[in-house]
């Protein structure tokens, strides 16, 4: 199993929740210096340094954990930056980073891992956000929800390209979860009183729906979006 985006956060958690259910985990991270003793200690041997905006940076992930497993049956991949900003003030720059974070660093993943999942007939999770399913304007995270929504269109194409290989693709759409390195809108009361749960998640919460999606529960399931928002956008 692989799970990138691991140094904090969701990734962070749904990667000691596979690990604690009893799988081999390998572990990815970027840039988080503070967290690589952490990752070390708790994933030994099993710990990855890759830049996923570059696609050879997905495939020598990949190779690396098939050096050492010989296959790789679950890519679980919460890569993506958040932007909070109105479209006037976001700048093309800051588009082509929603983009190349959520969107290509997802593409290069699936396609460094395409051949192994299909020999194991796998399966691959994806992180999107809460309410992507009306395609809502937002007046905050307009640059951020369309790359999430370009994101889902690719996850429902994956799963419809690889279901006759066996492989189910998903994805995962938190809502407010926050955690030590979240952004501060996660924490913001205004929006926590419009979650008709009336708090926000926790990343352990986030990775126990992550679990049930990579397990053969779901194995009927593919193309699936599931909302872990205590119902907010729903
Ligand atoms: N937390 C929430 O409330 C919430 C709500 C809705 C959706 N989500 C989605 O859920 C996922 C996880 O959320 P989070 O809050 O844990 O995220 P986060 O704290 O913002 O962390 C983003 C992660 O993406 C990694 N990353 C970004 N660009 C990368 C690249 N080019 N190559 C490799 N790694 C890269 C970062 O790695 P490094 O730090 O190592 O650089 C970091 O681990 C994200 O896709 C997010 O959009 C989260």
């Amino acid at each position: 199993m692989l799970v990138t985006a691991a140094a904090r956060g969701l990734g962070l958690a749904v990667a000691r929740a596979l690990r604690d259910s009893g799988d081999r985990v390998h572990v990815a991270w970027r840039s988080t210096e503070s967290a690589a003793s952490m990752l070390a200690a708790e994933f030994p041997e099993r710990m990855h340094r890759a830049d996923l905006a570059r696609a050879e940076g997905a495939r020598d992930l990949v190779s690396a954990v098939l050096a050492r497993e010989g296959r790789l049956d679950v890519l679980v991949h919460p890569v993506g930056e958040f932007l909070s900003a109105s479209l006037e003030s976001t700048t093309p720059d800051d588009l082509e980073r929603m983009f190349l974070s959520n969107v290509l660093t997802s593409v290069h993943a699936f396609d460094a891992a395409r051949a192994a999942l299909r020999a194991t007939r796998g399966t691959g999770l994806f992180f999107g956000v809460a309410g992507l399913d009306a395609l809502r304007g937002r007046r905050d995270t307009a640059g951020y929800a369309a790359a999430k929504s370009a994101l889902l269109v690719l996850v429902r194409s994956w799963a419809l390209e690889e279901a006759r290989f066996g492989v189910r693709v998903n994805s995962l759409s938190p809502g407010l979860v926050p955690h030590a390195d979240s952004d501060p809108m996660t924490r913001d009361p205004a929006v926590i009183r419009r979650i008709p749960l009336g708090r926000t998640g926790t990343p352990e919460e986030v990775a126990r729906a992550a679990l049930f999606l990579c397990s053969e529960d779901a194995r009927y399931m593919t193309g699936v979006d599931l909302p872990v928002s205590g119902g907010w956008l729903a």
